[in-house]
């Protein structure tokens, strides 16, 4: 899979997600499928926009025991998922045994990538909170370095940070990016932001943009705009 846009889905249900892919009728484009809508809706809403021909990155962040884990992932990569993700937190073991639970019986799964720290974390916190004592950003290359290590595929980080995993993991280490908007949009809630250009210059590989597509006047329009400046 080469460089892409993915779409954050973050609707409340499946009617309004359905309505609002129903505007590409030229593309199909990746979707991210969050706790919000998956909790909202079950299983089958992955196999219904599976079965519309998108791409669907499943965004559930699994973080339990590894059996458990290894056990929910199977079920997941059955639905179809292309991308799936866990937390680093959760151990190599964790991540091993979710990359077995995810491979399908013809050898094919789904590409499986690891939240280091949430960006809703601060070091301030990872010390106090956490007793993690090391810098935020060494916390993020050492689970980087973690998933790379028990067989990941890559892990969801800042488009900042993107240059340092592949330094530190190598460029085939997938970089899927949040927090992206354009030079003349709104920030919402998001504190360090990208431009997709400049995703793409740093390295990222996937962009995940939510608001700037689906709250903007003309979704679609919004939408070309990123490929064309991350894709090109
Ligand atoms: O609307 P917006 O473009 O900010 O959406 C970004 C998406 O990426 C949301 O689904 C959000 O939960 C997710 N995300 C993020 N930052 C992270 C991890 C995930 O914004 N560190």
């Amino acid at each position: 899979m080469g460089k892409d846009v993915i779409i954050a889905c973050d609707f409340a249900d499946g009617r309004t997600c359905l309505e609002f892919l129903d505007k590409f009728t030229e593309e199909k484009p990746f979707v991210k499928i969050g706790m919000e809508l998956f909790y909202a809706e079950g299983p089958n809403i992955v196999r219904e926009i599976k079965a519309r021909g998108h791409r669907i990155f499943l965004d559930l962040k699994l973080h339990d025991i590894p059996n458990t884990v290894k056990k929910s992932m199977a079920v997941l990569s059955g639905l179809g998922a292309d991308i799936v993700n866990l937390h680093a937190a959760g151990t190599k073991a964790m991540m091993e045994a979710a990359l077995e639970g995810l491979t399908r019986p013809d050898g094919t799964r789904p590409l499986l990538i690891a939240v280091t720290q949430l960006t809703s974390t601060s070091e301030e916190r990872m010390r106090s909170e956490l007793l993690i004592n090391a810098p935020l950003d060494e916390t993020v290359l050492h689970y980087a370095r973690n998933a790379k290590a028990a067989g990941l595929d890559g892990v969801v980080c800042s488009p900042l940070e993107s240059g340092k995993v592949h330094e530190a993991c190598g460029e085939g280490f997938l970089t899927v990016t949040p927090g992206i908007r354009f030079a003349d949009g709104d920030k919402g809630d998001q504190v360090r932001v990208t431009t997709p250009a400049d995703a793409k210059a740093i390295g990222s590989d996937y962009i995940v943009v939510g608001r700037p597509i689906t709250a903007a006047a003309d979704p679609v329009a919004a939408y070309r705009r990123c490929v064309a400046e991350f894709v090109g």
